[in-house]
């Protein structure tokens, strides 16, 4: 795909479902009482991998139109092992979810992925599962993971690593429990949608700063759930807006759970001109609206305790600050190199060959900021979709133009990103 350089950037837009909340959505309607209704689901190859898991498992799912979905749960210990193995596809979400239910269920359950989801580390699930008494095989670490289901025992476990994915699978196997509460304790705080998914249907969720705790439940019952706009797919939209001089954007219906938003206090010390208005609840979750105007960028660092709260917009927290003032450092991002390709090397290398200053480090990157536009060129998204969305950013933004390799994968979390850029483009 070949993005022509903008002129502007202007329109009033929303964005499909958030993508963390869809998966959850599906997956605990999936096991719970009778039936729950989705509206705004963020349909997209990964959330469509989760309602291919749980038909699956035995789960009717009605699709009365593309963003609204009734599910028919099957209650907590309802799930049937399929004949064939579940395909997680893309979906690094769903992998490391689906395990933490499928402890509480009867019977063996196998699961595999894309090429590119076999490479991401899987025994991060699988160590605190084991220890809660779960039978559960990966592939040297990888997928194919195999995972036979009983009884649970409650742990008490500290994140290695900063992982929403992680402590959401362990607090779904908790809930698991015949008795006693699990608690996941994280060095920095993660997305948090897991634990208000399960106290909105009904299990004791205990919050801290750092930590969560569950305990076992009897039924979940969600009844209706409102799925917000995914900030993650308005990010690249809110880059390109702030980059390209004359544009304005005003995105309606986001999800802002803190936890999800510091590319918003990224851009603002770096001197953007985004404001919230409009703030109300979506879906039991923070949500609003956004306006955007282009500002010129001065640099700004990022390091581990913030990097949860913007990780999958930390390549786009790249391409901005190629073109601010000044130098700019992430730090404690070594996460981003087990993401659905290297992004640290994906999108350094991708941006170099644009004619950005920037280089990697172990664990982040280091980017001398020219606030010109970059030249153009051609850069791969290495089948990532979001490096092929900072890809098309870079293109509007650039002076010649961004061929963009891969640009299809986009499909994995925002399908209509190329024909909704086409539509904003003056
Ligand atoms: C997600 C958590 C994050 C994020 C991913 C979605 C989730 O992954 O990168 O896109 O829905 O819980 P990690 O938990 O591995 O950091």
């Amino acid at each position: 795909m070949r993005i022509e350089p903008a002129a502007s950037i202007l329109g009033h837009l929303a964005v499909p479902g958030d993508k963390s909340i869809s998966h959850r959505a599906v997956l605990l309607a999936a096991i719970g009482e009778g039936e729950t209704r989705i509206t705004g689901f963020g349909r997209s190859a990964d959330t469509e991998a989760t309602i291919g898991a749980v038909r699956a498992l035995g789960v009717r799912v009605y699709e009365a139109d593309s963003e609204t979905l009734h599910v028919f749960g099957v209650g907590l210990r309802g799930l049937k092992p399929p004949r064939k193995p579940i395909d997680c596809a893309n979906a690094g979400t769903l992998m490391r979810l689906l395990p933490g239910i499928l402890a509480g269920q009867e019977g063996s359950f196998r699961l595999t992925g894309d090429e590119s989801l076999s490479t991401r580390p899987m025994e991060r699930i699988a160590e605190p599962l084991r220890r809660m008494g779960v039978a559960i095989e990966t592939t040297d670490g990888h997928a194919p993971l195999t995972i036979e289901g009983g009884e649970v025992r409650p742990i008490d476990y500290e994140l290695p690593v900063a992982s929403a994915q992680v402590k959401s699978a362990v607090l779904l196997g908790g809930i698991f429990a015949r008795e006693g509460e699990t608690t996941v304790v994280e060095p920095f705080p993660t997305r948090d949608h897991t634990e208000t998914m399960l106290a909105a249907a009904g299990a004791y969720v205990r919050r801290r700063q750092k930590s969560a705790t569950v305990r076992p439940v009897e039924r979940l019952e969600l009844g209706e759930i409102e799925v917000p706009g995914d900030f993650s797919s308005a990010a690249p939209l809110i880059a390109a807006t702030t980059l390209i001089p004359g544009s304005e954007l005003t995105v309606h219906g986001l999800n802002l759970n803190p936890r999800r938003i510091g590319l918003l206090d990224v851009l603002e010390r770096m001197g953007a001109r985004v404001t919230v208005f409009n703030r109300r609840r979506i879906g039991g979750e923070a949500g609003g609206d956004l306006d955007v105007r282009p500002a010129e960028l001065v640099g700004t660092n990022v390091n581990a305790a913030e990097v949860p709260l913007l990780v999958d917009e930390l390549p786009l927290f790249a391409l901005l600050a190629v073109h601010a003032h000044g130098d700019s450092v992430l730090s404690g991002a070594a996460e981003l190199r087990a993401k659905e390709t290297d992004r640290i090397e994906a999108v350094v290398d991708g941006l170099r060959r644009l004619g950005a200053h920037i280089r990697a480090t172990e664990d982040g990157f280091v980017v001398r900021g020219v606030p010109t536009r970059l030249k153009g060129g051609t850069m791969d998204s290495r089948g990532d979709h979001r490096i092929a969305m900072v890809a098309s950013i870079a293109g509007l933004a650039s002076r010649e133009g961004v061929e963009v390799e891969g640009s299809e994968s986009v499909a994995v979390s925002f399908p209509g990103f190329y024909d909704l850029l086409e539509s904003l483009r003056q």
